[in-house]
């Protein structure tokens, strides 16, 4: 059976780690957050004092950090780990999400995750969520996907998120920081969350996540009927 790669790329909580999943489990294929591996960076600078606007520092650092990424005993997926340790929560942490943008702004960290998520995605049947997935990782890609929704209807989702994972948010926190990360992804020089024509747009606004499934599963049988 021919297998694919999907990019699935787009704004901050816009459900792209939902969708992504959901395919993945359908397809038999390996679900990748590239989100996750920049903020495994980020927390390993903030637990090392490195300040996240100190490039010299920070490219220094990459050295010494290590990412990998493994199936989870409970549910079907795969879990970030940094250095050995499973960091999958602490990297969801609001004061990671704070500092992330900048960190991944910096091209000596790009360039050395870049090059992981190639390596994951050589022999095809990855579904990878992120920024530049279908721009710079997987240009290639035979299905992309760019998703987007409403400030309001991100805001209230990832508040609830936190919210159930136990964090302790304001709902203006959580806004504040979508709308400050949106503005950095997108305007930065390396890579910058870009739309093109070569993307499905897939606004979920007023789509349920099934809706979306189904929607974005039509473009996959598409490509693979
Ligand atoms: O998807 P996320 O919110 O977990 O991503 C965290 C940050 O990492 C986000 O602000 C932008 C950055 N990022 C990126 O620059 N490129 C990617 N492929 C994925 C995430």
């Amino acid at each position: 059976m021919k297998k694919i790669n999907i990019a699935i790329d787009g704004y901050s909580s816009c459900g792209k780690g939902t969708l992504a999943k959901q395919m993945a489990q359908n397809l038999g294929y390996i679900f990748i957050d590239s989100g996750a591996m920049y903020r495994a960076v980020t927390l390993y600078l903030l637990e090392n004092n490195i300040d996240v606007a100190n490039e010299i520092e920070i490219s220094k650092a990459l050295d010494h950090i290590q990412l990998e990424f493994h199936p989870s005993k409970e549910n079907n997926r795969f879990e970030i780990h940094l250095n050995g340790r499973n960091v999958e929560s602490l990297i969801r942490e609001l004061h990671i999400a704070n500092k992330v943008s900048f960190v991944a702004k910096i091209s000596t960290v790009r360039t050395k995750l870049v090059d992981i998520q190639q390596q994951i995605g050589a022999n095809k049947g990855v579904v990878m969520d992120g920024r530049d997935i279908g721009t710079v990782v997987y240009p290639d890609a035979e299905l992309k996907i760019f998703m987007t929704a409403s400030n309001e209807v991100r805001a209230q989702r990832r508040f609830k998120e936190m919210i159930d994972a136990g964090k302790n948010v304001t709902i203006e926190e959580v806004s504040a920081n979508l709308i400050e990360r949106d503005s950095i992804d997108s305007s930065r020089n390396d890579s910058p969350l870009t739309l093109n024509d070569t993307y499905h747009l897939l606004d979920n606004s007023h789509l349920t996540p099934n809706q979306q499934f189904e929607l974005a599963m039509s473009w996959v049988n598409e490509l693979l009927d």
